[in-house]
């Protein structure tokens, strides 16, 4: 009996938290903490499914009923019992999915905070039509119009250069100095090209456990099949070999560079450079390649550390082999000396896939 009433009061007692905090909700926090979605969430205009399905006019409307869109049975089975997407559901859903709907597929560890959670519904009704929240923003970023213009800013200053009069189509220029820097971010082996900056394992954590670790796992285990990071030891001549950044890969700098220019998954170039140093020292930690929390990673004491399978990887030196030394300049014009005669069509070499009538699609007729 009692037990039942202890049941109660903890209702009680997350009904109201549901309720009250509805007066303090952030639509810009809420777009900024967005960014936990956007791998797998689009919304706006031309929001597409991507992992997850899009979350335009999600409040009122029921679970898993974006047609396209292949939902998990664990999602259907909620949606065939009624679920529909409320301010509650979506907090409930987005706190511990797997544990809101058991099986789902949405792989996202969840929002501890609660203001959090209030903050990305707000941000979310601004896309659903009929909810007063849309409406409020709407006569809100109609009387600020310059601030409703900052999801599009314009190329630094390229925007203003005139239109190129050369060749035929009057495309292209010659790229902006800034813009060739963008560009060139890449980190050699040695570590030439590494940007200034520093962070330790122990800044690393909670940055992995945030932008992460819902595909990679806390410790980079991997979550469902998304990629493993850390283990793998030892395993390189099984037939199913754990290939991570501890067990496999030769060069630290390339983890940098990795996480740098794509991650996390769907928010590349999010992260400042201290958060890729913090990082990059935290992937150390979990592949016991450091094991103080307190280690920190800077341009200068990068290049003092070595990954496991390093000495595995050698240089590449065919050139230096009779064989290729004869041509090392490759051919690339009338290399084959007489007339050129066709000896096989790809059509019976059976290496095309086939076209529409069922025939090989690139045979050389
Ligand atoms: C790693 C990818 C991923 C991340 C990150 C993610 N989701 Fe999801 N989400 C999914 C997938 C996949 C589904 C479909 C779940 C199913 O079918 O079981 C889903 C479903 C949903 C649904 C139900 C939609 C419907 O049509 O029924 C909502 C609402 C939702 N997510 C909100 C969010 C919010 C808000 C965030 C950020 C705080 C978030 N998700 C982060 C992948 C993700
Ligand atoms: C939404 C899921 C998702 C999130 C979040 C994410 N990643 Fe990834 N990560 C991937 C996918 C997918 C790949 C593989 C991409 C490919 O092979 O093209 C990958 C690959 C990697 C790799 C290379 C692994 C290998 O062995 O090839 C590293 C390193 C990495 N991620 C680090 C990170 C870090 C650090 C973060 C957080 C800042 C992060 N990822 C966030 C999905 C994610």
């Amino acid at each position: 009996m009692s037990k039942f009433r202890n049941l109660a009061v903890v209702a009680a007692v997350v009904m109201s938290a549901g309720i009250a905090p509805a007066l303090a909700q952030d639509v810009g926090a809420g777009k900024k903490l967005f960014k936990k979605c956007v791998a797998c969430h689009a919304v706006g205009p031309d929001a597409r499914n991507k992992v997850g399905p899009q979350l335009n006019d999600l409040f009122g409307r029921s679970a898993g009923s974006i047609e396209k869109f292949k939902y998990s049975k664990a999602m259907k089975a909620a949606a065939e019992k009624g679920l529909v997407w409320t301010d509650d559901t979506v907090a409930e859903l987005i706190t511990k999915p797997r544990k809101f709907i058991k099986g789902t597929k949405m792989a996202f560890g969840g929002l501890k905070k609660e203001k959090d959670r209030n903050n990305i519904i707000a941000y979310l009704k601004t896309f659903s039509t009929g909810s007063e929240t849309a409406d409020a923003a709407k006569t809100k970023t109609d009387d600020q119009p310059e601030k409703a213009a900052t999801t599009v800013t314009a190329a630094p200053s390229s925007r203003n250069l005139p239109i190129p009069q050369h060749g035929v189509f009057h495309l292209g220029r010659k790229a902006l100095p800034e813009e060739v820097n963008a560009w060139d971010i890449d980190i050699r082996a040695d570590g030439a090209g590494l940007p200034p900056g520093r962070g330790t394992v122990a800044d690393g954590e909670p940055l992995f456990a945030e932008n992460c670790a819902s595909c990679h796992g806390d410790f980079g285990e991997g979550v469902d099949r998304w990629p493993v990071l850390a283990g793998g030891h030892d395993t390189l001549k099984e037939d199913r070999p754990v290939k991570t950044i501890g067990s496999y890969w030769p060069y630290l700098s390339t983890v940098f560079d990795y996480v740098r220019r794509a991650m996390p998954f769907g928010d590349a170039r999010s992260l400042s450079d201290d958060d890729v140093y913090a990082l990059t020292a935290y992937l150390l930690y979990v592949n016991d390649i450091v094991t103080d929390e307190e280690f920190e990673l800077s341009r200068d004491n990068f290049s003092d550390i070595r990954l496991p399978n390093e000495a595995n990887f050698t240089a590449d030196t065919r050139k230096d082999e009779p064989h290729y030394a004869k041509n090392s300049e490759a051919c690339m014009s009338d290399c084959k000396p007489g007339p050129v005669k066709v000896i096989m069509r790809a059509r019976v070499l059976d290496v095309t896939p086939e076209g529409d009538d069922g025939e090989g699609a690139g045979p050389v007729d």
